[in-house]
């Protein structure tokens, strides 16, 4: 990746009795960041930033939030257009290549992608070593993780052929290990890849096919799950890219990152909140039992938060949101809900949210996931298996966001420092003197 941040002026300031001087740059979008990288060498000082609120830990050309506006733009590209316009295979190539492909480099992507859906036979016998009860999650990172020793020809970073053939495995084979992490949870032979179908309908074969049955596609069905990975593709620096790309900053295998962004996904606060949140729906149950649970939000001693609400980045109505709400009554119309009491309470719940003074004055919005839960319900997957559809989509983003690190001359291990408050140093005693 070729740098594109321009040179705005310097930020100065007496520090230590010093003056410093420090780049300031510009974005394409966004604010202006100050590179600290001399500070230390400047001040003999660090800066202080748990959890990265004032600091920018890259420099990326993929994805760019607004999160004041609730903007979201996949290369330029607002995802609303692309939800609408694109698929998910075309937005794929976007964010790995950083252009829409002209209609040959379309054929060749696609075709790369399904002919590396199968994954080596001997690879189903990992799924044996699981309990049947394990959490789809629990079983991805442990069978992600396990490509790399499948697939050790093309773990060579130094190597861009390797690294091209380690992307396209990755986005193809995720759908296979995911149904099949679905299959295994619910007890049902697994089914392989029909290389005829388009990558979300061949995901649904093999989640939804049974040997005895025939399964039959259903188009708005299809056409909904691949605007949801669309929506899911790819979030600036999260949590779990950023663990992809601190993995990756070491020179670890790229399957062996992406298994570290599978394990980060899982928490509550980022990919594991819609299933979080579906069964937050499903246990306030009822129009009238909405204020009770407000008011447990609201309560600085419950630890209780409103499950698809609120963002580190978006202080405005999640744009993700907005498409995923459309895409939610589409689908519940599609498998014919007529009234569906989980969308009553959501629909209900966020009206009340929006209106109240706690949820207003601190800028929490419903997120993505606020309505993925439901969409997804009525696609037929459970709520455990609502991160591992995540982590499908978001493979594409993580694998994109790995590429561009490697490809940066300029990178190195990401290593941060700390302010040590422990012990002051000491020395050891004897344990009879203790
Ligand atoms: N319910 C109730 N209060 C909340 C919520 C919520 N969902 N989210 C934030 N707050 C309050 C929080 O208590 C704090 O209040 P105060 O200023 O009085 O202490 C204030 O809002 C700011 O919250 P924060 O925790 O400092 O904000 P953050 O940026 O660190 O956290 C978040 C962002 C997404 C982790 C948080 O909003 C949250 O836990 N939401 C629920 C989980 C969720 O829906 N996560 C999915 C995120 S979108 C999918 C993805 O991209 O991964």
């Amino acid at each position: 990746m070729k740098s594109n941040k321009t040179l705005n002026g310097t930020a100065n300031f007496h520090m230590g009795g010093k003056d410093i001087e420090l780049p300031v740059f510009s974005a394409t979008h966004g604010p202006d960041v100050v590179d600290i990288s001399s500070l230390y060498k400047q001040t003999g000082m660090f800066t202080l930033d748990p959890g990265f609120t004032s600091t920018a830990s890259c420099e990326s050309q993929i994805t760019f939030i607004n999160g004041g506006e609730g903007t979201l733009l996949y290369r330029g590209y607002p995802i609303d257009q692309l939800a609408a316009e694109s698929d998910f295979l075309e937005s794929a190539y976007l964010l790995l290549e950083g252009e829409l492909p002209n209609e040959e480099e379309s054929k060749q992507f696609r075709h790369n992608i399904t002919y590396h859906t199968m994954v080596h036979d001997h690879f189903k016998n990992f799924f044996n070593g699981f309990r049947r009860d394990a959490h789809p999650m629990a079983v991805m990172c442990g069978a992600v993780g396990a490509l790399s020793a499948f697939y050790h020809d093309s773990t060579d970073i130094n190597d861009p052929e390797q690294r091209k053939i380690a992307t396209h495995r990755m986005i193809a084979k995720m759908p296979t290990i995911a149904a099949m992490a679905y299959k295994y949870h619910v007890g049902q032979p697994f089914v392989y890849p029909k290389n005829d179908l388009g990558y979300t309908e061949n995901f649904m074969h093999m989640c939804f096919a049974v040997p005895a049955e025939d399964y039959k596609i259903n188009k708005v069905l299809a056409d909904a799950l691949d605007k949801i990975f669309i929506l899911h593709m790819d979030h600036e620096q999260n949590a779990s890219t950023s663990t992809v790309r601190l993995a990756g900053s070491s020179g670890a295998n790229p399957f062996a990152c992406i298994a570290a962004g599978i394990a980060c996904l899982w928490g509550p606060a980022h990919g594991g909140a819609n299933e979080a949140a579906l069964r937050m729906l499903m246990e306030i149950g009822t129009v009238d039992r909405i204020p009770e649970y407000i008011a447990r939000a609201k309560d600085k001693e419950d630890p209780f938060r409103l499950m698809g609400f609120g963002h580190r980045v978006y202080k405005n109505y999640d744009p993700r949101a907005k498409v995923m709400q459309k895409a939610c009554h589409e689908v519940l119309e599609a498998v014919g809900v007529k009234n569906s009491p989980l969308l009553e309470v959501a629909v209900e719940l966020e009206k009340i949210a929006l209106e109240d003074e706690y949820f207003v004055k601190r800028n929490l919005y419903p997120n993505i996931d606020f309505y993925s839960g439901i969409t997804l319900r009525a696609l037929g997957f459970p709520p455990e298996m609502f991160t591992v559809l995540f982590a499908l989509a978001r493979t594409v983003g993580w694998i994109a966001q790995w590429k561009e690190m490697i490809e940066d001359p300029g990178h190195k291990i990401g290593r941060p420092r700390q302010i040590y408050t422990g012990a002051a140093k000491r020395d050891y005693v004897d344990v009879a003197k203790r």
